[in-house]
C-alpha cells in the first residue's frame, strides 16, 4: 500500500433544496460574477432564470460567456479570461455540464496570469497554483469536474486535447441537484454515466495488485452504482434516485477519494482524449468503444485476475470459472454495457473515423512515452488499439 495525501476542498451542496445557498457563497468571494454556460439548455429547462433571478435579487454584477462547446476550445476560454480582467471580475460561476465548468476553470486559471492564454498554461502543462475562484453547479453526471482539479481543453486548429492541472482549479463550491439533469437527453445520460465508469476503470487495474482492499471496493461500489443505475436514468428520465446515484458517482469517481495511493496510467482517457481532438466527439461514446478493446488487448495470465474480479464484483459474473474463461466473460459483459444497455454504437467506423490519424493519434497519445498501466502501451499498441475499434 501507498503512502497518499487526501485533500479536497470543495464544499458540495447536494439535492433538491440547495440553490438558496448561492448567494451567500459566492459573497465569500466578491460581487461580481462571470457566469459561463453552454449552447442553451440551462435556458430551456428554466436553470438561467433561477440563477439569474437570485443574483439580481441580491445584488450582485453579473456579467455572462455564453455558448461554451462541448469539448470546450481555448479561443472561449480566452474569451472568459477578458471578461475577467476588463470587468475586475471576483468569481466565476459555471452552470452546466463538464465542459462548462472546465472553462470556468481555465478562465479562472488563465485570468491571474499576464498573458491571459490559457493555451500558453495547458500547452506548457503548468500545475494551477493560483487562480481565480470557481463555483460550478452541475448539471450532468459525467466528468467528476464539478470535484476534481482538472480541466480539459481543446485547440482545434493543432488538434489537442490537454488536461489542465492543479489544486487551485478545485472549485470552492459546488451545487448537485440531481434534478437538474432530468432534461438530459438519452444519449448524454448513457456518455457520462460511461465516463464516470471508465474514470474508475482506468485507475482500479493499475490497483490490482495492491493491498488496500477498501479502496478496491469502493471503486467496484462506484461501478456497480452506475451499472445499476444508468439505464433506469435513461428509461426513466425523471427518477430522482437514479440521477441522484449517478450524480454522486461522478463526484466520488475523480474527487481522489478513490485513489488511496493508486499510481494513474488513465489509458482509455489518453486514447480517447486524441479521438474527440481530432474528430470532436463526444468524450463518453469514445471511451465506451475504446474500453472493451483495451481490455481485451491487455488480457493475458498477469492482468486476467484484475479483469475476472471486475466481472465478478461488477457484473456478477460466475465464479467458478477458470481465470482467463472468467476474463473473457468480464470483458464481455462490459462490451454488453456498453453497446447493448448503453446503446452506444460500438465502432469508430458508425461515428465516421477512419485510420488516416491514427499514427499521430497514437504518437500524441503515448507523449513521447508510454501510457502506464496494467500493460504499459507504446505507439504501436495504442495504433492496434484504435485498429481494434474501427
Ligand atoms: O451546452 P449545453 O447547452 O449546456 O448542453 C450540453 C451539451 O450539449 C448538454 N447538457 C448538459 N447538461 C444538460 C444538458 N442538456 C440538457 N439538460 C441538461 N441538464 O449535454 C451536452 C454535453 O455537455 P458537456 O458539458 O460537454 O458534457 P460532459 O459533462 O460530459 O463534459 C465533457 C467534457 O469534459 C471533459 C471531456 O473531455 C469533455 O471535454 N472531461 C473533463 C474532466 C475533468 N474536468 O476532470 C475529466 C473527464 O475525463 C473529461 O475528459
Ligand atoms: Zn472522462
Amino acid at each position: 500500500m501507498n503512502d497518499f495525501i487526501y485533500h479536497n476542498p470543495d464544499k458540495v451542496y447536494f439535492g433538491k433544496n440547495q440553490i438558496k445557498h448561492l448567494p451567500e457563497e459566492l459573497l465569500k468571494f466578491g460581487k461580481k460574477i462571470l457566469l459561463v454556460y453552454g449552447g442553451g439548455s440551462i435556458k430551456k429547462n428554466g436553470l438561467y432564470d433561477t440563477v439569474v433571478e437570485l443574483l439580481k435579487s441580491a445584488d450582485f454584477e453579473v456579467f455572462e460567456l455564453a455558448g461554451v462547446e462541448p469539448n470546450p476550445r481555448h479561443t472561449t476560454v480566452n474569451k472568459g479570461v477578458e471578461i475577467c480582467k476588463n470587468e475586475d471580475v471576483d468569481v466565476v460561476l459555471a452552470v452546466g455540464g463538464g465542459s462548462t465548468i472546465d472553462c470556468a476553470k481555465g478562465i479562472a486559471a488563465a485570468a491571474v496570469t499576464e498573458s491571459g492564454d490559457v493555451w500558453d498554461l495547458v500547452s506548457n502543462r503548468v500545475w494551477i497554483t493560483n487562480a481565480m475562484p470557481v463555483v460550478a453547479i452541475l448539471t450532468n453526471a459525467a466528468t467528476g469536474s464539478e470535484m476534481d482539479g482538472w480541466a480539459v481543453i481543446s485547440n482545434m486548429d493543432t488538434n489537442e486535447k490537454i488536461g489542465l492541472g492543479g489544486n487551485a482549479l478545485i472549485p470552492r463550491v459546488a451545487f448537485e441537484n440531481p434534478k437538474l439533469s432530468f432534461s438530459l437527453p438519452t444519449y448524454q445520460t448513457a456518455c457520462g454515466a460511461f465516463d464516470i465508469f471508465n474514470h474508475v476503470l482506468d485507475n482500479y487495474y493499475l490497483a490490482g495488485d495492491a493491498t488496500f482492499d477498501l479502496i478496491l471496493e469502493f471503486q467496484e461500489a462506484v461501478m456497480r452504482a452506475v451499472v445499476k443505475w444508468a439505464p433506469v436514468a435513461m428509461k426513466e428520465p425523471t427518477n430522482y434516485d437514479a440521477r441522484a446515484n449517478l450524480m454522486w458517482a461522478s463526484s466520488m469517481a475523480l474527487n481522489t477519494i478513490l485513489d488511496g495511493g493508486t499510481v494513474h496510467g488513465c489509458a482509455c482517457h489518453a486514447m480517447e482524449h486524441e479521438l474527440s481532438a481530432y474528430y470532436d466527439i463526444t468524450h463518453g461514446h469514445g471511451l465506451a468503444i475504446v474500453t472493451p478493446r483495451w481490455l481485451e488487448y491487455i488480457l493475458d495470465e498477469t492482468t486476467a485476475p484484475a479483469i475476472y474480479r471486475l466481472g465478478v464484483k461488477v457484473f456478477g459474473i460466475p465464479e467458478n470459472l477458470s481465470v482467463i474463461d472468467g476474463a473473457k466473460k468480464a470483458i464481455e459483459a462490459v462490451e454488453n454495457f456498453c453497446f447493448n444497455i448503453l446503446g452506444l454504437k460500438p465502432n469508430l467506423s458508425d461515428l465516421g473515423i477512419d485510420e488516416k490519424h491514427f499514427k499521430a493519434m497514437a504518437e500524441h497519445a503515448c507523449r513521447g512515452s508510454v501510457i502506464s498501466g496494467p500493460k504499459n502501451l507504446a505507439p504501436d499498441d495504442v495504433l492496434a488499439i484504435y485498429k481494434m475499434c474501427l
